[in-house]
């Protein structure tokens, strides 16, 4: 499919802004594009040098502050950037966030991250690309080296298991294990 025209990657982008910043109700944001081995309009590296310089550095902060000992700045530099989180919040040393859409990820209280978990809030398709909200619901516990892809939202108290592959919701008081990760259990929820 071809990519867009400079009209519609223009109306895209706006929609994108709004999507973004929470003025649209959607979960996921797709457009069509070209394929994404050549300039799709959407990679921060096809707006010129000063875009792509901003993301390269944000990026390059974000990695260095993600590999830190201590959870408290990774958590402080976090919410600096857009990502809301609540209290009581850990996350291991060497975790990956997506840098490119801060503002898409949600952590509420008390979740617990391992140690190279990898969270994506966008992805490139052979056509499209898309942007999803991520949303960590209270008290889930996402296990070392778990992959969440991008428009995921995983519930309450909910487990996942230690590299599993996550491209659905995840209910709340369940575990999900494997790529692509499956639910295997209830957990019996506190009241
Ligand atoms: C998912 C998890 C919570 C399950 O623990 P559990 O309740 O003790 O479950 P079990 O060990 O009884 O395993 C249940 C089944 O899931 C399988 N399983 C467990 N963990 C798995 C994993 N990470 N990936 C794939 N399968 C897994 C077991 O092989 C078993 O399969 P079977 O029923 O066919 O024999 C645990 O294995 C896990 O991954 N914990 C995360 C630990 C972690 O990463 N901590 C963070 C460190 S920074």
């Amino acid at each position: 499919m071809a990519g867009n025209s400079a009209q519609e990657l223009q109306a895209a982008r706006a929609r994108l802004a709004r999507f973004v910043t929470g003025q649209t109700a959607e979960r996921v944001f797709t457009q069509p594009t070209g394929h994404p081995s050549g300039p799709t309009g959407f990679c921060y590296c096809d707006g010129g040098l000063h875009r792509a310089l901003s993301l390269y550095l944000r990026a390059a902060a974000w990695e260095w502050v993600l590999r830190l000992p201590c959870n408290r700045p990774r958590i402080w530099y976090l919410r600096r950037c857009g990502v809301q989180i609540g209290a009581e919040v850990h996350l291991s040393p060497g975790v990956w966030i997506d840098p490119m859409f801060p503002r898409l990820l949600t952590i509420e209280e008390r979740v617990f991250v391992g140690t190279g978990v990898k969270i994506a809030m966008h992805e490139f398709r052979i056509n499209e690309f898309r942007a999803g909200k991520v949303l960590i619901r209270p008290e889930a516990v996402i296990g070392a080296f778990a992959v969440i892809g991008c428009g995921v939202e995983i519930g309450a108290r909910a487990t996942v298991a230690a590299g599993a592959v996550v491209g659905r919701d995840v209910p709340p008081g369940t575990t999900a294990i494997g790529n692509p990760a499956r639910i295997i259990r209830k957990q019996c929820m506190p009241s």
